[in-house]
């Protein structure tokens, strides 16, 4: 028996985000993120310290969700948990913990797959958000993926293109550690960008190559001035941001042009950047798009797109078995 009236605990651990949210009747109720600093000295996720800040974040980070939320446990419907893909020993803990949760409460347990999420987080009824009419395109932007999906329902997704080597967020952090900004540096790349100017055209090649020339460039130049990287990250910062965003429109366009479709939806951590988010709504008075951008607690790791994706499974009763494992490369 499924209940009208649903609360639906989201559970997201694919990386180095520890995260619970609880939803109700499509309204995010809370969004719980606990994220990992550890990394930062390391320069990038070490998986095994991120299963075990999983460990120790998972509890409390539940229990707040649920205190938020302002309900109890014992009112949950069903319990919703990212399956994948995603970092092995960070995802068995999200896992096992909401098996035995839901096994302990006696109520359903539903499979998500954080792509999926990425895209569904759009459906979640939130103030500045619009639901993307079907057939859509998604452009899916984050740490791990650049993929643009043809989405036909809720569940019908279909990969129409991707990156051939890095992820795009890859390119932004790689491209910060070569100026010796701290890990995640695509938000600060983001933040200088924002104050400099462009000094490149746009470029049309791949992420690790953009990342290579960059690496070159910056060493050229700090061979004729130390203090390149100081003097001009603003610059720097804005060239490669450019450069990023141009080429994932490009991208996009032809996309639209092949398919005809011309709704568009950003999803992902780095749809979180201002570049992206500005041409994206430039398309609209430019080609005649429509275009849908996510808040910004919904674009990087967070569980309420986990919750959303499990209150859509839920009223289709589609659960998962008890002997679900987490899947590393999950696909759609
Ligand atoms: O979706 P997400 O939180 O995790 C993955 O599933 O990978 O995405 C994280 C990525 C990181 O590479 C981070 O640098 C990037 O999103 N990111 C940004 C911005 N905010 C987060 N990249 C560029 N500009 C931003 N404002
Ligand atoms: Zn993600």
């Amino acid at each position: 028996m499924i209940q009208k009236n649903c609360y639906i605990l989201g559970i997201e651990s694919s990386c180095d985000d520890t995260a619970a949210a609880v939803i109700n009747n499509g309204e995010i109720l809370s969004n719980v993120v606990a994220t990992q600093a550890i990394h930062e000295q390391y320069g990038g996720v070490v998986p095994e310290l991120a299963s075990r800040a999983h460990q120790q974040n998972i509890v409390p980070v539940v229990h707040q969700a649920l205190h938020k939320a302002n309900i109890d446990k014992n009112q949950l419907s069903a319990i919703a948990f990212t399956r994948g893909p995603g970092l092995m020993g960070s995802l068995l803990v999200g896992t096992s913990f909401s098996k035995s949760l839901a096994l302990g409460l006696g109520i359903p347990l539903i499979d998500v797959n954080h792509m999926q999420a990425h895209i569904l987080a759009h459906f979640i009824k939130a103030e500045g958000q619009s639901a993307p009419n079907f057939p859509f395109l998604a452009l899916t932007i984050s740490g791990g993926h650049t993929q643009i999906v043809k989405v036909t329902d809720y569940f019908e997704m279909e990969i129409i293109g991707q990156t051939i080597d890095d992820a795009v967020g890859e390119a932004f952090d790689k491209s910060a550690k070569i100026l010796g900004l701290p890990y995640p540096g695509g938000p600060l790349v983001d933040k200088y960008a924002q104050l400099g100017k462009p000094k490149v055209g746009p470029m049309d090649f791949s992420f690790s190559g953009l990342k290579t020339s960059v690496l070159y460039f910056v060493e050229k130049e700090v061979n004729q001035n130390p203090n390149f990287i100081s003097e001009n990250i603003e610059d720097i910062c804005a060239s490669i941001q450019y450069t990023i965003v141009d080429y994932l429109m490009d991208k996009l366009k032809n996309a639209v042009k092949k398919t005809g479709i011309n709704e568009v939806a950003i999803g992902g951590g780095v749809s979180a950047n201002s570049g992206i988010r500005t041409a994206l709504k430039e398309a609209e008075k430019k080609y005649g798009w429509k275009t849908h951008i996510p808040k910004f607690e919904f674009c990087t790791d967070n569980a309420a797109m986990i919750a959303i994706v499990g209150e859509l499974k839920y009223k289709n009763q589609n659960f998962a078995e008890s002997n679900v494992v987490a899947s590393a490369r999950m696909k759609f």
